[in-house]
């Protein structure tokens, strides 16, 4: 797997003799896993063309902020939406400055405004323009903003001059690129997951199951391994592939999937809980296909274990956060979850109404002793890397007040 598997990435090409090392660039983020849309200022289009940007990039560029082919004529804001990071790259004097200005008066401006990804910028241009006082003092106020700065590279330019302003070369863009979401914040800490649905037989070909695609699992679990954890996943029957970077335990019943958990569970420092465990299961399973016949029959079940309690329940317990998929009083619901089953947290979603399990987007009500905080509705991988996000910080919290408390102990 690249390094980049999954991510978007929106490529903003702005005017410069170093764009033509942009096409070499897309590329390169394309061959590490990434998906790739090409943004280009009127002017970077005097140095590489955006037919060429489109035979790289694998998609058509976008220039104007509205285009004919824009359904909404919104084109800024689903570009801003759809990235999970904003690379310019070269990045002009001029575009540094009008960055640093807010302005919206192109497409890849007003993109950079609207957007929650991170934006990072990889200046090129001519030593003077680059050590001069106002560009300099422009990216103090973009560095200050948390806008991430590549480079620029020492060398030869373009201009015939030597020193500071030449673009880094496209390997080193796709490697600082991946490392915008190599986090670190969970380096050293062992997270176990459970994901999809649990199928609970009734004989060989029937059971009972539900419609979870274990979509959500498997982005919380690869976001873990983003942010350098040790992942081990005990997945429910799910028609994904295996994940990269991790150990992947596949289970059928709830009660596999509860010996899997327990197995492993001494090991880690936090669980999340996200499988749809079936609560109840047939009494027995028949060894046979059962034969139709009678009018009516009658399925006796019995009650599962709850695996989440039952990590909550251990006396050395890993930060627990369990998953509450509710179609209404999702607060109300939520909140009684996490105390009754002990939880650290409870992350709330609604289902129903083509939301939640089947879906690509959710969103996510984060409940805990200390509050609530919404996550709004996003794609589910970069849902997931909000939720470790606030899972580590949480996490670390809990981590302190112990030490602290077994200080005074
Ligand atoms: N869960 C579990 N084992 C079970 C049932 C649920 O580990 N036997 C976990 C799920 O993975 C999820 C959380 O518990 O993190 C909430 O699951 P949910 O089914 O919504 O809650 P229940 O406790 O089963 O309550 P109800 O179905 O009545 O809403």
């Amino acid at each position: 797997m690249g390094t980049l598997t999954n991510k978007r990435i929106l490529l903003g090409i702005t005017g410069g003799i170093a764009a033509y090392k942009s096409a070499d660039l897309a590329r390169r983020l394309r061959d590490a896993g990434a998906e790739v849309r090409v943004v280009m200022t009127r002017t970077a289009q005097d140095f590489i063309t955006p037919l060429t940007m489109q035979a790289v990039s694998g998609s058509p560029v976008h220039v104007e902020m509205v285009s004919a082919e824009s359904k909404t004529g919104m084109e800024h804001i689903e570009l801003a939406r759809w990235a999970d990071a904003v690379l310019v790259a070269p990045a002009s004097a001029d575009f540094l400055a009008r960055l640093a200005q807010g302005r919206a008066d192109d497409l890849l401006t007003a993109l950079c405004l609207a957007t929650s990804a991170p934006v990072a910028v990889a200046p090129a241009m001519n030593t003077q323009m680059w050590t001069n006082p106002a560009t300099q003092a422009n990216m103090l106020t973009l560095r200050r903003r948390a806008v991430h700065v590549f480079g620029p590279g020492e060398g030869d330019l373009a201009c015939g001059e030597v020193g500071a302003g030449r673009l880094l070369e496209p390997v080193e863009l796709v490697t600082l690129t991946a490392g915008l979401f190599a986090t670190g914040e969970l380096d050293g800490l062992t997270v176990l997951v459970t994901a999809g649905p649990t199928w609970e037989a009734i004989d060989p070909v029937r059971g009972i199951t539900n419609k979870s695609s274990g979509k959500m699992g498997y982005a919380v679990a690869e976001a873990a391994a983003a942010a350098g954890a040790k992942v081990i996943l005990v997945s429910g029957p799910t028609a994904l592939p295996d994940p990269e970077r991790m150990q992947i335990i596949r289970v059928t019943s709830t009660q596999e999937m509860h010996d899997a958990v327990h197995a492993h569970v001494r090991e880690a420092h936090i669980f999340i809980g996200v499988a749809a465990v079936a609560d109840y299961r047939p009494v027995e399973s028949a060894p046979q296909k059962l034969k139709k016949g009678a009018e009516r029959i009658m399925l006796d079940l019995v009650k599962n274990p709850d695996i989440l309690a039952s990590v909550a329940a251990l006396e050395r317990k890993p930060f627990t956060v369990g998953f509450a998929a509710e179609t209404d009083n999702i607060e109300q619901n939520a909140r009684q979850k996490l105390t009754e089953k002990r939880l650290d947290l409870v992350c709330a979603n609604r289902v129903g109404d083509g939301l939640g399990f089947e879906s690509d987007t959710n969103s996510l009500l984060l409940i805990d002793a200390s509050g609530i905080t919404e996550l709004p509705a996003a794609a589910k991988d970069k849902l997931a890397r909000a939720l470790i996000h606030h899972i580590s910080g949480k996490y670390h919290v809990a981590q302190e007040r112990q030490q602290q408390a077994e200080g005074r102990a």
